[in-house]
């Protein structure tokens, strides 16, 4: 049992005292000092032993602080969406306390969803909060790998797949997060974009792919969210693993982008001491210490950066410099965290955090069609006051989604899922039936269900569903193994166990269907022309069924907006288009053939439409957006253009749309897409009211990055802006010219 930060603090708060009533606080005690004397105060009085301690594990998700001088161990948790429930001292196994269950946030897809920073910072601190409750010192996320295919295992788990919106979003998260004094890990840096062969893939890339599109968000985390430590990825770059990656974190981290945080790798990413030692790696966590071999066999002091690193020290093979690098970075998260005196209490649970829960919820989910079941007639959303008959159908109506997916899984103290979210306004006018079943939420294999068990819940289903007055199904994806599950990709771009025969035959039976899809990634969606509305629900954590519920209800109005393209099938996806090498590669190594057409950028550029596009959300309002207006029609290489429009709420409900500007190069001697995101607002406006929302563009937002020189550049010619409520619904385009 962890001492608590209390017992550990007395003999430190107490020497503290008596040294600081005597005015002679060791000066890498004194938090009135400047960090970096601090830590060389510190550093000047450990061992070289005490220095190898600080930089590997101690535990599963703990390391070593220095007992001696009365520095503290470091916690760490997972993960991106709450406080994951305490693992045993040194094995994946759950420790099964009574005291570890908080609140579950939406998955960061949702967060991306609502295209809402502010949002983002009250996400952040809220999780932070319940880390300082749980006595965490790091938590492991937020993850920021760009969506480059559907299939990806982890896709929940990261901001979409847009390198300007995942930049923007991240930054907000990590300071709300670290306010508390408890650090971020933006993760998995870098080039983790499936969980297929995770652990050794080789990816390779131009790079221009990797610093338009890849690396983006994590240089924003880094330089704008001054993220405390980063995360490295299980797998290969270039032939290097990234975890110890010369070109990665020595040359563009460290050296580029200026980095003095922790570099830590994923759990079991070191794979070479020489390399761990010179090749920017900080900290080694979970090198394989199962737990179950016994002590003497393998232990922590036996990890590539222990014992092995101190024998390179001594025989002079590397020099010291690098351990005490490893020592000061270590030491200064430390300082900024564990050995933090005033940090705030934290709380878990409370009724502020379920309100963020549910805000984030209710801005995340994206209305994705709103038709009226016949020709003419009301539309099916929001649903009428007078209903009296609803059926809801599906697994993911009642299952708890925060079970399984891996290291992102979470223990909640309540779980409002969907059906009871709509028993809490529609009362006993609601009927529940499962429709499909989709098993255990298991780590590395798949329950099977007879079908026989599938065919009879469905025939229910359907028999029911001829008795009521609207259809509800809630259905999607779920954190089952080779669903939206680490470790594992998606097999196929369909939904799983039967529903889209489901969904066809509900559909024969009445008409008035409402599909809502939870998941963290797109699906084919081959009834769709039969459905007159289909809502995107994303995981919404502990409040997913209030947020439901107020939106199909109509108490809130839908303002997200898609953070990744829906295809129509798999192949027109640009990571699809090239063949096995590009996904899911060789099992060896991989290339990365769509290049920078990631996402929309390939549906626009290659005349493909999607089904559903990037930005794509529907309100139970209409946006007019007017006249734009723009500070000149030429500009030179160092000034702003500022592009200004009028966008009115010309509907009867009030609501929040997301204003998007794309910028598109129109002479380029390389390349380009054919526009890209460059910035957005999110708007609320009341039934008639009008406000103007303002851009300005700056000379970055031009750039390209040119791979024969290293640098950004931008070419003088030809742009176009567009404003749109998503990527293909283009409102407006201002052409300007770069002198
Ligand atoms: C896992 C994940 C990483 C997580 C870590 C600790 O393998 O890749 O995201 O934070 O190990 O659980």
């Amino acid at each position: 049992m962890k001492p608590s930060r209390l017992l550990l603090s007395i003999p430190l708060a107490f020497s503290g005292m008596l040294a600081w009533a005597t005015g002679n606080l060791p000066i890498y005690q004194d938090e009135t000092r400047p960090m970096d004397e601090r830590v060389e105060d510190a550093l000047s009085r450990m061992t070289t032993q005490e220095k190898i301690n600080l930089i590997h594990a101690q535990g599963k998700f703990s390391s070593a602080g220095v007992p001696r001088l009365g520095i503290p161990d470091l916690w760490m948790s997972d993960g991106p969406h709450g406080v994951r429930a305490e693992i045993n001292w040194n094995d994946w196994g759950y420790s099964n306390r009574t005291n570890d269950s908080i609140t579950a946030f939406p998955a960061l897809t949702a967060l991306a969803a609502t295209w809402n920073p502010s949002l983002s910072f009250e996400y952040g601190n809220a999780i932070g909060e319940e880390a300082l409750y749980r006595e965490k010192d790091v938590m492991l996320g937020p993850g920021v790998n760009i969506y480059r295919t559907p299939l990806n295992g982890r896709n929940f788990e990261y901001m979409g797949e847009d390198p300007h919106l995942a930049s923007v979003l991240v930054v907000p998260y990590i300071k709300g997060m670290q306010q508390n004094g408890v650090a971020a890990s933006v993760k998995h840096f870098a080039l983790n974009n499936q969980e297929l062969w995770r652990g050794h893939i080789d990816v390779n890339l131009s790079d221009r792919a990797l610093h338009e599109i890849y690396l983006p968000a994590f240089k924003s985390a880094v330089v704008d969210g001054d993220s405390w430590t980063i995360m490295g990825s299980y797998n290969k770059i270039r032939g290097q693993h990234a975890c110890h990656n010369d070109l990665l974190l020595n040359k563009i981290l460290k050296e580029d982008w200026g980095y003095k945080g922790v570099v830590m790798t994923d759990w079991g990413g070191a794979h070479d001491t020489r390399e761990a030692a010179l090749y920017g790696l900080d900290l080694e966590m979970g090198s394989y210490t199962n737990g179950l071999t016994s002590e003497s066999e393998f232990t922590t002091d036996d990890y590539y950066m222990a014992k092995p690193y101190l024998a390179l020290i001594e025989k002079g093979d590397v020099p010291m410099s690098t351990l005490d690098d490893k020592a000061r970075r270590m030491l200064r998260l430390n300082f900024l965290t564990a050995m933090k005196r005033n940090k705030p209490l934290g709380s878990v649970a409370s009724p502020e955090h379920y309100a963020i829960a549910e805000k984030i919820g209710d801005e995340a989910i994206v209305l994705l069609k709103n038709a009226s079941v016949g020709k003419k007639g009301p539309k099916l959303l929001p649903l009428s006051e007078n209903i009296k008959n609803i059926l809801v159908v599906g697994d993911n109506a009642t299952r708890d989604l925060m079970k399984g997916g891996g290291s992102s899984e979470l223990k909640v103290k309540d779980n409002v899922t969907p059906l009871k979210g709509l028993q809490a306004i529609y009362g006993d006018r609601i009927k529940y039936t499962q429709g499909y079943r989709a098993g255990k939420p298991m780590y590395s294999n798949v329950e099977k269900i007879p079908q026989a068990i599938q065919d009879s819940l469905r025939d229910e289903a359907v028999s029911m569903a001829r008795n009521a007055d609207v259809v509800i199904f809630i259905g999607g994806l779920n954190k089952n193994h080779l669903q939206d599950c680490e470790a594992g990709d998606r097999i196929d771009y369909s939904l799983p166990f039967g529903q889209p025969e489901l969904i066809e035959a509900l559909q024969a039976a009445n008409p008035n269907l409402i599909v809502v899809l939870l998941s963290g990634n797109a699906v084919a969606m081959p009834w769709e022309k039969k459905v007159p509305a289909i809502v995107q629900g994303w995981y919404l954590g502990s409040m997913a069924g209030k947020s439901i519920a107020n939106v199909i209800s109509g108490k809130v109005n839908p303002s997200g907006k898609l953070p990744f393209s829906f295809p129509v099938k798999l192949e027109d996806n640009g990571a699809h288009h090239f063949g096995a090498i590009s996904y899911p590669g060789d099992s060896i190594r991989q290339e990365y053939l769509e290049d920078i057409l990631v996402g929309y950028r390939w549906h626009d550029t290659k005349k493909i439409p999607a089904f559903y596009p990037f930005g794509h959300g529907l309100s139970y309002t209409t946006w007019q957006y007017g006249k734009p207006s723009a500070s000149a029609k030429t500009i030179s290489e160092n000034e702003c253009l500022t592009i200004s429009i009028p966008i009115r709420n010309n509907g009867q409900t009030a609501g929040k749309e997301v204003v998007q500007l794309y910028i598109g190069d129109d002479q380029a001697s390389v390349l380009r897409p054919l526009k890209e995101l460059k910035g957005f607002e999110k708007i609320a406006l009341k039934p008639g009211e009008e406000k103007t929302v303002s851009f300005t563009i700056k000379p970055d937002d031009l750039k390209f990055y040119d791979d024969t020189t290293g640098s950004w550049k931008a070419e003088p010619g030809k742009f176009n802006v567009y404003i749109g409520s998503s990527s293909t619904d283009i409102r407006a385009t201002v052409p300007f010219e770069l002198k």
